[in-house]
């Protein structure tokens, strides 16, 4: 946390977002649902979501109770909510499994022979797995992982490409009640062995190689590098997807074809208590490492599958894709848990939107006629960059409703999606939420709710969310404060692993009683949210959330780097890009050379995605009296070139000329 977003001036809007925002508020148009669309939707008049709404908060526990009976319970819970932040517990007492409710409870019913998973890889494969099949599939995969002794309530890790084995991995984890701990394949060996490391992984399972712009990414040689720190982990499973050539440790790794081929195909699931733990997920914080959340079974089963019900309105027929990778939230929520207990067809594709073309995208939703698609507003302004001529061409008539998530919409980027994707004909249901909330919080029910372009619309029932002071006060309308969330909602985070105190302090201190999302927000008259964007040290690059201070350490981590501060800069397609200023240890130079270095080493440190798109040299950084860095010029001067607020707490105001020199 910044020490006081608001008293820093206006509601510090983390620089991302401040351009956007200007657009937001002469944004005023509003698009009524269809009503076609309304005619069938699960709810169908605003009225009708007003009262649902309403009795969502005033009477939580009946109406969550509801809809926990729509899913499948091996026994009933005792109380729905038990407690209150920051530790409520929800369906006390109830036992599940949600492989179960995501296969299962489809496989042996009407959907046996309905198509569960629906793959293409990038080459251009296609491989289509029936509920009736993924249900054999999971079961074997889930003996394969008893056979290497791992047992209810153990680690494991998943480090894959997009395919269905991957989402296989988490629904098996599941059944055994093994924990799974995915990191996202783009993510360098150090935050593999961090990150198993931390959570005491004691199997790693991972592929040869996946595709990815026409070349080959090469996982389980990156896992390799990762294991030579991992202590804990006792074996490396490896799904064969290229058929590329690996190395395998004897006595560690294994293929996961040959012991599918060993395994029975029936593995009755755990009895699940709903608070049992499930996966525990990665994210970046202000401060320190990457936090494990943890999310529970019962809960998070609940809130998924009733989000993904209402908000992307899904049924049976629905051929739907999220474009987001099973390694963030996006896809462990709305990829694999929720539309697989909604019983959809659920499109995987493996490689980049733009391979071989730039239409891939259109082809895929052609061909497959998804109905839902759902996806983040960086790839809708790259598209929009490429241009319109590789959307023509295609019909996109099977579209019937889209999504977006992972960072504020521009208008004019949510207009280009409803005009030229949409045809004017499909909602779109702007969700806002995150890696702690497990579900959707802020979204429009489509159907019922009428949208505004760049407004995430309304809270999703159950979720009493508010704009207020740092004291908890409420914000007149009109005016930006912080989001909180009132009252417990069934899929937040229960704890981050290993550290429930930094949990505490994390979300529940900053305000009182409330939890807080880190994100600032304004409410117009109408009490529609607009998003602002952080007001932490989290930025967001192309969707995908990182720490400042977890790019500073890589850099001091290097051997020339004396000091490092690392700040987020508007950018018009990514939303933030990341800048980053260096002081430099004794006896070293800027150089061209070394700048290049330096973005490299963050690259293999984190991952690509971290690596700093601007990295200038300094003598030194902007200082309080006090000793911190303030992140506000250096955001200023990332942003504009110059700094113009107010810097009478800098401790050396030489530095800020010096700063500006740009001493490159
Ligand atoms: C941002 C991704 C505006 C926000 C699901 C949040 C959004 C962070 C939206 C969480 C949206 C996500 N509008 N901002 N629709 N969706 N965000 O944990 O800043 O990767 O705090 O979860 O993304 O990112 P995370």
């Amino acid at each position: 946390m910044s020490p006081d977003p608001i008293a820093e001036g206006v509601l510090m809007v983390d620089a991302g977002t401040t351009q956007n925002f200007s657009s937001l508020l002469r944004e005023n148009r509003v698009f009524a649902p269809n009503a076609e669309f309304a005619a069938k939707a699960h709810v169908k008049s605003e009225a009708e979501y007003e009262a649902m709404y309403r009795k969502s908060v005033e009477e939580p526990e009946a109406f969550w109770g509801e809809a926990a009976g729509e899913l499948e319970w091996f026994e009933p819970w005792e109380t729905v909510l038990e407690g209150t932040f920051p530790e409520p517990k929800w369906f006390v007492g109830g036992k599940l499994n949600l492989s179960h409710n995501c296969v299962d409870r489809h496989a042996l019913g009407a959907r046996r022979d309905a198509v569960a998973l629906l793959w293409e890889g990038e080459p251009g494969e296609i491989r289509k797995i029936t509920y009736g099949e993924l249900l054999v599939e999971v079961q074997k995969f889930a003996n394969v992982l008893k056979g290497l002794g791992v047992q209810r309530g153990d680690r494991v890790a998943i480090y894959m490409g997009m395919c269905p084995e991957l989402a296989i991995a988490l629904l098996a984890c599941a059944r055994i009640g093994a924990i799974h701990s995915v990191v996202f394949g783009g993510f360098a060996a150090h935050a593999i062995s961090d990150r198993v490391n931390d959570s005491g992984c004691v199997v790693v399972l991972t592929q040869d190689t996946s595709h990815r712009r026409g070349s080959e990414i090469r996982l389980k040689a990156i896992v390799d590098e990762a294991m030579e720190k991992c202590s804990t982990v006792r074996n490396v499973v490896v799904f064969q997807r290229s058929g590329s050539p690996v190395n395998m440790v004897p006595g560690r790794d294994l293929w996961w074809h040959e012991e599918i081929a060993k395994a029975s195909a029936t593995c009755e699931p755990e009895w699940m208590d709903a608070e049992d733990p499930l996966f525990i997920l990665y994210t970046s914080g202000t401060t320190g490492k990457p936090k494990g959340l943890v999310h529970t079974t019962g809960g998070y089963s609940v809130g998924t599958y009733l989000t993904t019900k209402y908000v992307f309105d899904l049924r049976d027929e629905d051929v739907y894709w999220c474009t987001a990778d099973i390694g963030w939230i996006t896809g462990h929520s709305y990829v694999v848990y929720g539309p697989l207990q909604c019983g959809a067809t659920v499109l995987l594709y493996e490689g980049a939107p733009n391979w071989p073309e730039n239409d891939r995208f259109w082809k895929i939703v052609d061909a497959h006629k998804v109905s839902v698609f759902y996806t983040a507003p960086t790839a809708i302004r790259a598209f929009i960059k490429w241009g319109d001529q590789y959307v023509k061409g295609h019909s996109l008539d099977s579209l019937r409703l889209l999504g977006t998530v992972g960072e504020p919409i521009n208008p004019e980027a949510w207009m280009w999606f409803y005009q030229e994707i949409g045809k004017e004909r499909c909602p779109i249901v702007d969700t806002y939420w995150q890696t702690e909330t497990g579900m959707h919080m802020i979204a429009p029910v489509p159907g019922a709710v009428a949208t505004k372009p760049g407004s995430a619309t309304k809270p999703f029932f159950g979720v009493v969310a508010e704009v207020v002071t740092k004291e908890g006060e409420l914000v007149p309308l009109g005016q930006g404060g912080l989001l909180v969330v009132r009252k417990p909602w069934p899929a937040m985070a229960r704890t981050i692993y290993g550290d429930h105190a930094r949990f505490v302090e994390a979300y529940f201190s900053e305000v009182p009683g409330s939890y807080f999302a880190g994100d600032g927000a304004r409410r117009d008259e109408d009490g529609y949210f607009w998003l602002m964007g952080r007001v932490d040290d989290v930025i967001n690059v192309s969707g995908h959330r990182l720490g400042t201070m977890e790019i500073e350490s890589a850099l001091v981590a290097h051997a020339k780097v004396a000091e490092a501060a690392v700040v987020g800069r508007p950018d018009e397609m990514k939303g933030q890009a990341i800048a980053a200023f260096v002081t430099l240890e004794e006896g070293n130079e800027p150089s061209e050379a070394l700048k290049q270095e330096l973005r490299q080493w963050v690259a293999k440190e984190i991952g690509a995605l971290a690596r700093p798109d601007d990295l200038r040299f300094t003598q030194m950084l902007p200082k309080t009296r006090s000793g911190k860095i303030m992140r506000r010029l250096l955001r200023e001067l990332a942003t504009t070139g110059t700094v113009s607020g107010d810097t009478t707490t800098l401790e050396d105001f030489g530095v800020l000329a010096k700063l500006k020199d740009g001493e490159e």
